[in-house]
C-alpha cells in the first residue's frame, strides 16, 4: 500500500498547519494510508474518575468547586496537570470509589495524532495496556451438559469476585466528540454524560424501572438489549437535568439534534468490532445509542439459548475453543461469517466447550452504525489503533458533522485488563482543531 506523505508541516501565521507539495498522488481513503510518521503526537493524560458524577462536581462535596463548575467554569482551569495526583487518590478505596480494583492504576498517558483531508478525518491511538496480554476475547457462551451458559465477565462483575467466572472482557478505547452546541460540554467534556443513576454509581437506577420506561424501556426494546441499566444521557434532554427518569418530549428531543446538541461516540473494541476493521458508533443524547443502520455484530443465534454458528473445523481445527485456547494466541477467538464459520452441531462440541456469544458479520454493515473503519494492534503491551470516517458522515441525526476550520472538543478513554463499565481512565476536555488554529491537538492537513 503507499503511503501518503505530509511535508513541508510548519506553522503560519495563525499557528494553522501548512502542507505543502505532494510526495506521492493522492490515494482513496484507506486505514492505514497516512504516513503517521509525518504528523505530531499529542499526549492526553487519562485518570481514574471512579464515581466522580456530574451531580456529584455540583454538590459542595467537590471542595469550594461547586458553584463554580455549576456557573461553567472548565475543569481544567482548576485541575491543570493534576491528572495524575487526581487518579492516585480516585483508584483507591475512599469517597468516590467503594469498590477499588487491586492494581488498577490511576493515570494513563495516550498518544494522539491526527490527520485529514477534504472528506476524511484520521486518528491514530496508542497505549500501554494495564494487562500483559492483548484484551481481545469478547462475550463467551460455555457448553454444559447440554446447556449453554455464559462464561467470564468483567473484573468487578460479583460472579467474577466470587471466582465463579474468569475476568474476560474486552479492551475498548473511547472517543467522544462534540462542541459548543452542547453548552458547556467544552468546559466538562465526559463527565455531562455521567450521573448518579448509570450502573455502578452511588444511586444507580432500579432495572424495573429502567424496563418500564415510556422513553428508555421502549428504546431498549427497539435495540433488543436485556441489560436494562441507565446509560450514558445528557443533562440537556432531561426537563429535571440530572434524573434519569424525566425525558424531554419526542419533539424537544428531535429538535435537540437537530441543531446538533448531542455527542458523537465512536467505541473501538479489541473484540467486538477490531476483527472485521470496524469501530462501533454510538451517539448520546437521551441515552447513548447505536447509530441507525447495521453494525457488523450479531448476536449467536439465541446465545446461552442455543447459538447458530461455531467455528468451521475445517478451516480452524475445532468447532469450539477450549479454556486453554483462549490463551493461545494462534487460536481464532471471532467468529466471522464468510470466514470461519459452520453451522451450529450440537454433536460437534464436547462439554465445556467455548463458542463466542457474538457473530461478526462485514457484510452486514451499512449505514450510520458502520461509519467508522477502525483498525488496532497489539504489540508486547502496546495497543495502536488507526481510525478513519468522513468529516460530514451524511447522518447528521447520529454524527457530528466535522467541518474543515473549526475546533471540537474530544473525549478518550481506555477500558482494559477485563474492565468493565466505570473502570476506565478518562481526559479531561482535549481540543482537536482541524485547520482552525491552536488547540491540544492538531488535525494535520493531507492534501
Ligand atoms: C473552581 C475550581 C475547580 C473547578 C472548575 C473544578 N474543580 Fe474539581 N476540585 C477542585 C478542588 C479545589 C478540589 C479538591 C482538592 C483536590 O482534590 O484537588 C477538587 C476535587 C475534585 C475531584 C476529587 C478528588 C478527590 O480528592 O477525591 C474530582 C474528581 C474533580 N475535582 C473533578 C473535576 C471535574 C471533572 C471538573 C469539571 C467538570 C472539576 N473538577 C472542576 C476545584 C475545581
Amino acid at each position: 500500500m503507499h503511503k501518503r506523505s505530509v511535508i513541508c508541516l510548519g506553522k503560519g501565521l495563525f499557528g494553522v498547519a501548512l502542507v505543502g507539495l505532494l510526495a506521492t498522488p493522492l490515494l482513496a481513503a484507506e486505514v492505514g494510508s497516512v504516513d503517521w510518521s509525518q504528523v505530531p503526537v499529542s499526549k492526553p493524560r487519562l485518570f481514574y474518575p471512579g464515581q466522580s458524577s456530574y451531580e456529584w462536581l455540583r454538590i459542595e462535596d467537590h471542595k469550594k468547586a461547586s458553584n463554580e463548575v455549576k456557573g461553567g467554569e472548565a475543569c481544567l482551569k482548576c485541575h491543570k496537570g493534576e491528572q495524575k495526583s487526581l487518579g492516585g487518590i480516585l483508584v483507591e478505596e475512599g469517597r468516590l470509589e467503594p469498590d477499588p480494583i487491586d492494581g488498577k492504576s490511576g493515570y494513563k498517558r495516550i498518544e494522539v495524532q491526527a490527520a485529514h483531508d477534504a472528506e476524511n478525518i484520521y486518528l491514530r491511538v496508542s497505549w500501554e495496556s494495564d494487562a500483559e496480554v492483548e484484551g481481545n476475547l469478547g462475550n463467551f457462551i460455555r457448553s454444559e451438559g447440554g446447556e449453554w451458559a455464559f462464561w467470564g465477565n468483567h473484573r468487578q462483575h460479583e460472579t467474577v469476585l466470587d471466582e465463579e467466572q474468569p475476568a474476560i472482557y474486552p479492551d475498548r478505547l473511547g472517543i467522544m466528540i462534540g462542541d459548543n452546541s452542547v453548552p458547556l460540554y467544552p468546559e466538562h467534556g465526559c463527565w455531562m454524560t455521567c450521573h448518579d443513576s448509570l450502573v455502578g454509581m452511588p444511586e444507580e437506577a432500579d432495572e424495573d424501572e429502567v424496563a418500564e420506561h415510556p422513553v428508555i424501556g421502549k428504546l431498549y426494546e427497539k435495540f433488543g438489549v436485556k441489560n436494562e441499566h441507565v446509560r450514558k444521557f445528557l443533562p440537556g434532554s432531561r426537563d429535571d437535568e440530572t434524573s434519569w427518569d424525566t425525558v424531554k418530549a419526542e419533539g424537544d428531543l428531535a429538535a435537540l439534534r437537530k441543531k446538533g446538541a448531542f455527542l458523537d461516540l465512536i467505541i473501538w473494541d479489541a473484540s467486538l468490532t477490531n476483527p472485521v476493521d470496524y469501530a462501533a458508533d454510538f451517539n448520546v443524547l437521551e441515552i447513548k445509542k447505536v447509530d441507525a443502520g447495521d453494525s457488523p455484530l450479531l448476536p449467536n443465534g439465541k446465545m446461552i439459548g442455543g447459538p447458530e454458528y461455531m467455528f468451521d473445523t475445517a478451516k480452524v481445527g475445532y468447532a469450539a475453543l477450549t479454556e486453554d485456547d483462549l490463551n493461545d494466541p494462534a487460536k481464532a477467538k471471532h467468529l466471522i461469517l464468510g470466514v470461519n464459520t459452520a453451522p451450529y452441531d450440537a454433536g460437534a462440541i464436547e462439554d465445556g466447550g467455548l463458542l463466542p456469544a457474538h457473530v461478526l458479520d462485514p457484510q452486514k454493515a451499512s449505514g450510520s452504525a458502520a461509519d467508522v473503519q477502525a483498525k488496532g494492534t497489539w504489540e508486547d503491551g502496546t495497543y495502536t489503533v488507526v481510525l478513519s470516517r468522513k468529516l460530514d458522515t451524511g447522518h447528521p441525526d447520529d454524527d457530528i458533522a466535522l467541518k474543515v476550520g473549526s475546533i471540537y472538543t474530544f473525549g478518550f478513554s481506555i477500558h482494559d485488563d477485563a474492565a468493565g463499565k466505570r473502570a476506565h481512565q478518562v481526559s479531561f476536555p482535549v481540543t482537536v482543531s482541524i485547520g482552525a488554529g491552536a488547540a491540544d491537538i492538531q488535525a494535520v492537513t493531507l492534501k
